[in-house]
């Protein structure tokens, strides 16, 4: 089958949905491939690199839509003709379409294509489950989007994010609150960190809180119990006590901090106004706030979608395109995510797609099947329960009764397996010679008293595995020490190579910690 790449005609948009390196594994799927003369510039990819591995340049946008089996884009094809052009027009019934589509926002665009007789498959329908998460594109696009408001509000700022000892005085870090701990904010989070600042953050789920804390950030915890996990691993709307609760909890922050980045939002519903123009009139002069969810209404009251807005001595950015602010970077992971959706779609690796709609993957990701409109796909089911703080409201209680029975069924099992092994000795200690015996029963001390020594090393390398390992490798070392001065000579080398060995394997397990442990050192 054949993929073609049209340019990018969103205005502003620098992105482009494939990047050489991925042509190559493209038709090593076994499809041909087609991109429009200068698709990638934007993101620094040229034509002449797309055509050295591979990849046919077409100059002619109907040219290349005329015999397009799978089209590869990345924002959702425009409604309007753009400069005498209609993508939705040049694709033939039956084509393919892979891109991000917004179903949920996009009626009147999803009922187009289905008129057109267009299969359609939305790289923002993926669901967030772990077996999808090579494919799933919102978060690449969002761990972009974090990293970059950063950036954005890094050269907004008058300041260092880092605090430095300088001969001309002490310079403070900058505070940075992110709010919302997702994709988007786990990365500014991590990117605010590497650069200097003083983090904290608060979300709605409390299960983020050790992710906020491995990065070195503070969690900002509400003195207020609420569940707060949804469908598909999402967050649920909270209530209005909880809402009031953690403004107040942004009033007092916006005093102290100089950078607020804002990710809050739940799928389908407008961004939660969690920054009032007050929060805003009480931050200091020349402070940043980042507002990632300005596409859906903004967090903070006084962001405007796309622009930038000086309000009160504080700079609101409300960029809405900030993965296209990093294209290079944004095209090469969007590439790949579609990469391994095709490679999905592709079982057999011989370029011919099967739209399997039992793959569950698939199935949510399809919103429109030759003509019909398929989506919304079957709601995932909730994760566990979360319970927050120490509240033991959704708690499973584990009657009394029951672990008593458990622990009187593992002592009846204890009993009877000694009883087994203590009648199998006696029996052969019937038939079998004295000397016999006693070594016998030397060996079953030896394999009891190994296996308490071993299950009790605590685990102090890379891995518990790697400790275990070595502890028995320990041992191979005393028994072959005890045996290695023997007078025969096959006891002699076996107990020398065993000596070997069992060193290699320590030796090693050492030195892959400390590579390990290296690679967290700065
Ligand atoms: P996500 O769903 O992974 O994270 C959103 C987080 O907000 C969740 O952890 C949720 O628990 C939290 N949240 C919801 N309500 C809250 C509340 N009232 N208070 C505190 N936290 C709350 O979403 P993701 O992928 O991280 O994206 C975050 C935002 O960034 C979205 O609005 C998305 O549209 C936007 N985005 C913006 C881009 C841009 O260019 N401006 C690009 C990519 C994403």
């Amino acid at each position: 089958m054949k993929i073609i790449i049209p340019k990018e005609r969103y205005p502003g948009e620098k992105r482009v949905a494939t990047s050489p390196s991925i042509v190559t594994q493209l038709i090593d799927l076994g499809f041909d491939v087609s991109i429009e003369t200068n698709a990638g510039v934007a993101a620094s990819f040229t034509d002449i690199e797309y055509q050295s591995v591979g990849a046919k340049i077409v100059d002619d946008a109907n040219l290349l839509f005329i015999d397009a089996d799978i089209v590869l884009k990345v924002r959702a094809p425009i409604l309007e003709a753009n400069n005498g052009f209609d993508e939705i027009s040049a694709m033939k019934a039956g084509t393919i379409l892979i891109s991000f589509i917004w179903p949920a926002q996009n009626e009147v665009l999803l009922q187009r294509l289905a008129d057109q007789k267009i299969t359609v498959l939305a790289m923002d329908a993926v669901p967030r489950i772990s077996r999808a998460q090579k494919m799933d594109a919102l978060s690449s696009m969002a761990n972009i989007a974090g990293y970059r408001a950063v950036i954005e509000a890094a050269n907004t700022f008058g300041r260092f994010f880092t605090g430095q000892i300088t001969a001309a005085g002490r310079i403070k870090p900058a505070k940075v609150m992110v709010i919302g701990a997702g994709v988007a904010g786990l990365s500014a989070i991590g990117t605010a960190k590497s650069l200097g600042a003083i983090v904290r953050a608060f979300d709605t789920r409390l299960e983020v809180k050790d992710q906020i804390l491995s990065l070195d950030a503070e969690f900002l915890e509400l003195d207020f119990s609420e569940d707060s996990s949804g469908a598909g691993g999402y967050a649920k709307t909270m209530s209005k006590e909880f809402i009031d609760a953690e403004m107040a909890l942004f009033a007092e922050q916006a005093k102290d901090v100089d950078i607020i980045i804002t990710t809050a939002l739940i799928p389908g519903k407008p961004a939660p106004l969690l920054i009032t123009a007050d929060m805003v009139k009480s931050m200091k002069q020349g402070s940043v706030i980042v507002d990632l969810a300005a596409e859906q209404g903004g967090n903070c009251a006084l962001t405007e979608a796309h622009e930038i807005v000086i309000q009160h001595g504080v700079t609101i950015i409300g960029y809405c395109n900030l993965p296209s602010r990093l294209a290079a970077q944004s095209s090469q992971l969007y590439a790949s995510n579609i990469f391994h959706l095709l490679a999905e779609l592709v079982p057999d690796k011989n370029g011919q797609i099967i739209i399997n709609m039992e793959n569950e993957v698939i199935r949510a990701t399809t919103v429109v099947k030759d003509g019909v409109i398929t989506w919304s796909p079957p709601i995932a089911p909730a994760p566990a329960k979360v319970v927050t703080k120490s509240q033991p409201k959704n708690m499973e209680i584990i009657p009394m009764a029951d672990k008593e029975e458990s622990a009187l069924n593992r002592f009846i099992r204890d009993i009877t397996l000694a009883a087994l092994g203590g009648c199998i000795l006696w029996g052969l200690g019937l038939i079998a010679p004295a000397s016999f015996m006693a070594h016998f029963s030397v060996f079953i001390l030896a394999c009891f008293v190994g296996y308490m020594v071993i299950w009790n090393v605590s685990a102090s390398l890379h891995t518990p595995l790697m400790s275990i390992t070595n502890a028995i490798s320990s041992i191979i070392i005393l028994g072959a020490l005890l045996q290695v001065s023997s007078s025969i000579n096959t006891i002699m080398w076996l107990s020398s190579f065993a000596i070997l060995i069992a060193s290699i394997n320590i030796v090693g397990g050492f030195s892959v910690t400390h590579r390990m442990l290296k690679m967290f050192t700065k």
